[in-house]
């Protein structure tokens, strides 16, 4: 197109812009929650227990004490996480709080006493802990960093997992890196999952890291397929045990896509050690979990092939809105360009929650925010990254579990529309 067809272009495109504000739209694809018919298909959570609290080892749920959490919901974590029961441990309805206090705990106490205080060992070295943060990742694992202040160090992302030649390269370079956020399965936001090779060595980490550094390898999403044949994710578990690292690994997992998202049940595995280490630290905080929530639970979900099978419902809810959106962008941008670049590019992930969108440079804010004005929230851009600053204004997550088709589809003709928009507005200097 010539400057005059692209104006004609823009000035269409305004008129249809300014056409959809004026309709006053109220819709939303900012946080990847579970719609109300997800959460339905485990009500039987609700009145499962029927007076019978006794657990497998005769023990009554509704008393105090379990600190490591019930018999049967630490079989479950082993199977679900790959492990054995003894290396798990099954918490409250939120796996972010338990890697909050997993990294609070390590940072002001230690992971086998004071001396080991991650802010001890920095405040000698005269230096700040950090912590390694493949990005685009996860919003809520960086502000738990940010709240403590431990220093953040992108790293990229590639269609393998973390780019692990930087992480190898970093981590040899400075002990004060103290971790490293992963969410292995359909990571949040691009849906990437880490190839064997990468998971080899980030098991390896632990013999590269200064003392104490732990993985947070946060599994979110490991039954959240949207193919029929997933992607398998290797166990990093085994590979760590057999690398003599397990003590640098931390597995986290929960149910909160799997039954009521508020109101599921989470789960750790690692060391044993790091795990008396933790229940000790946690043992302060509480006497026990909620152990009726965990009891309900494994008589609801009872075994990996029931899980799975409550996962395959959850596909078929989810699978029509993640063809929405993909629709939308395939049919509304896919082949365009503007003075021959692309106007987009985006992920068409196996699983998960999320949808990535990348706009041409310096357009993700734009465009979030002109959807915003004509009625459709998206996430912040940039919230993908450390300290919301994404380097090059790009990322855009998309999150469609929780609308139904029909507000999908309006919200997609919005967004496309304002990619559009904005990346013309951008080449005619506007
Ligand atoms: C990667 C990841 N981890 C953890 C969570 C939150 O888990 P929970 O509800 O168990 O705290 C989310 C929620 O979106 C997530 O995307």
């Amino acid at each position: 197109m010539n400057d005059q067809q692209l104006q004609t272009r823009y000035q269409a495109l305004l008129d249809e812009y300014q056409s959809i504000s004026s309709q006053k739209l109220n819709l939303d694809l900012t946080r990847g929650k579970p719609s109300t018919a997800q959460l339905d298909l485990s009500d039987a959570l609700d009145g499962i227990l029927n007076k019978d609290y006794s657990c497998q080892d005769g023990s009554d749920s509704r008393n105090y004490g379990g600190i490591m959490g019930i018999p049967e919901a630490r079989q479950f974590a082993a199977d679900y996480l790959g492990t054995v029961p003894e290396r798990t441990m099954v918490g409250g309805n939120s796996s972010l709080q338990f890697m909050y206090q997993i990294v609070t705990g390590a940072f002001f106490l230690g992971v086998r006493g004071p001396e080991s205080a991650w802010s001890a060992e920095a405040a000698k070295a005269g230096g700040q802990v950090k912590f390694l943060c493949p990005s685009p990742g996860y919003d809520r694992h960086f502000a738990i960093c940010e709240a403590l202040g431990i220093a953040m160090i992108p790293v990229r992302m590639t269609a393998e997992g973390p780019d692990m030649d930087q992480v190898e390269s970093l981590l040899q370079q400075d002990p004060l890196i103290k971790g490293i956020w992963c969410v292995p399965q359909y990571s949040n936001p691009d849906g990437v999952v880490y190839s064997d090779a990468t998971v080899k060595r980030m098991a390896r980490l632990g013999k590269i890291a200064g003392a104490n550094f732990r993985i947070m390898w946060d599994n979110a999403y490991s039954e959240h397929h949207l193919v029929d044949n997933p992607p398998r994710l290797a166990n990093i578990l085994n590979l760590s045990e057999e690398a003599g690292t397990l003590d640098n690994v931390m597995v986290i997992g929960s149910t909160s896509k799997i039954t009521h998202a508020g109101a599921g049940i989470s789960f750790i595995a690692s060391s044993e050690a790091n795990l008396a280490s933790l229940a000790a630290q946690l043992g302060i905080a509480t006497i026990g979990p909620d152990k009726i929530n965990q009891l309900r639970h494994m008589r609801l979900l009872k075994d990996l092939p029931t899980l799975r099978a409550l996962m395959q419902e959850h596909r078929r809810i989810l699978q029509p809105k993640f063809e929405a959106v993909l629709k939308a962008l395939d049919e509304g941008l896919a082949g365009k360009s503007v003075n021959g670049a692309a106007l987009g590019s985006w992920t068409r992930p196996q699983g998960g929650y999320f949808i990535l969108f990348d706009t041409q440079p310096g357009l993700a804010d734009k465009v979030v925010k002109l959807t915003a004005a004509a009625g459709v929230k998206l996430t912040p851009a940039g919230s993908t990254y450390p300290y919301r600053k994404d380097p090059s204004d790009t990322n855009i997550r998309l999150a469609p579990s929780f609308p139904s088709v029909a507000e999908i589809e309006a919200a997609m003709r919005v967004f496309v529309l304002c990619v559009e928009l904005a990346t013309l507005e951008k080449a005619l200097a506007l």
